[in-house]
């Protein structure tokens, strides 16, 4: 099985001058440590897929309406090539992103994620921030055009690596990194960052309170917490949890949904304050559905055909809260 390059140096090389750089050296050995999660059967196929990228020399990113965007001429020769380049790092969950005239839409509207958060967070104005379990580093871009000064971004998936590459070969942002990483194996006790998101990764976790205290670790002091994860609906004020056995919604590897008042308890009781929830949500069709960029089956195919309001394993229908919290000072 092919091997991740990982450039250590330039890594390294990106942090010096940073805040981040007197972790340089600990974040480029977490990287290299992570043996065989760097391997992966089809990465020779995305690599190939990224090389096949035309070059841009007019290239200008932007955010247009949530919409990553990277204008600059593409001649036709060049558009068959970007048209090919990005159909080989599919599939292409979370976007939207129009990279010269391909519209990739994606999986998910990750712009409405955004727009049920921003106005609620801390202003991102010359922050330092973490994204963890980033995906594709939609929201990074997001997070630096709020105008972050730095975005880490950390994610063990390789083909999100890759499908963040294709991004940053048109708009090389030395503000924003993407490291193929688990959020278990950030060094520990960073106390570095000024505002920590972790969206679509607690349910994930085993353990909800290893998860939440890794988070506050890499807080500094005063930090801002920003946690996205499942709840289970309609258990208002109650302390209940509805324990995952097999697949929930289709999806692999979920352990439990909490209620929103257990899921305030996580968060109050891993040590942070002003725990607030911002938004408590049921996810669409229409904000995550099958695209000819993610062709699979979706979130309809997950729903009961009689009962919408139920998944096909017969758990309540997705819905997902936004909780932000601070780390004390
Ligand atoms: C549901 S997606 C969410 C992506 C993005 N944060 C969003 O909200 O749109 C969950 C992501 O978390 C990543 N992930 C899973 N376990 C993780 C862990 N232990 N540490 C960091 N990321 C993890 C997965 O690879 C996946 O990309």
């Amino acid at each position: 099985m092919s091997k991740l390059h990982f450039d250590s140096k330039q890594l390294i090389d990106s942090l010096e001058g940073t805040r981040l750089a007197k972790f340089s050296d600990a974040l480029a050995s977490a990287v290299l440590g992570q043996g065989h999660a760097l391997k992966h059967g089809h990465l020779p196929g995305w690599e190939k897929a990224l090389s096949q990228l035309p070059s841009c020399a007019d290239a200008i990113g932007s955010v247009v309406d949530g919409v990553v965007t990277i204008s600059g001429l593409f001649s036709d020769e060049q558009q068959a090539a970007l048209h090919q380049g990005l159909t080989g790092l599919m599939p292409w969950r979370k976007g939207p992103f129009q990279i010269g005239p391909v519209f990739l839409d994606t999986e998910w509207r990750s712009d409405w994620k955004w727009d049920r958060l921003a106005a609620h967070i801390s202003s991102l104005e010359n922050r330092l921030v973490l994204d963890v379990g980033c995906g594709n580093g939609y929201h990074l871009w997001r997070m630096r055009h709020a105008g972050a000064s730095q975005v880490i971004g950390i994610d063990p998936s390789l083909l999100y690596l890759k499908q963040f590459q294709a991004l940053h070969h048109y708009w090389p942002d030395p503000a924003l990194q993407l490291l193929p990483l688990p959020m278990e194996a950030m060094p520990a006790n960073m106390g570095a960052f000024d505002t920590v998101f972790s969206m679509g990764v607690l349910y994930h976790r085993r353990n909800p309170y290893e998860h939440l205290e890794q988070l506050k670790q890499a807080l500094c002091s005063g930090g801002e917490l920003i946690i996205e994860t499942l709840v289970v609906p309609g258990t208002e004020g109650d302390d209940v949890g509805l324990q995952i056995e097999g697949r929930y919604a289709n999806m692999r590897n979920i352990y439990e949904l909490p209620s929103l008042a257990r899921l305030e308890r996580w968060v109050d009781e891993a040590g942070f304050t002003q725990v607030q929830t911002v938004s408590v949500d049921v996810t669409s069709i229409r904000e995550q559905r099958s695209t000819s960029w993610m062709p699979s089956y979706s979130l309809a195919q997950a729903l009961d055909t009689q009962d919408d309001r139920l998944t096909v394993e017969g758990h309540p229908r997705p819905h997902r809260a936004i909780v932000i919290a601070k780390k004390p000072v």
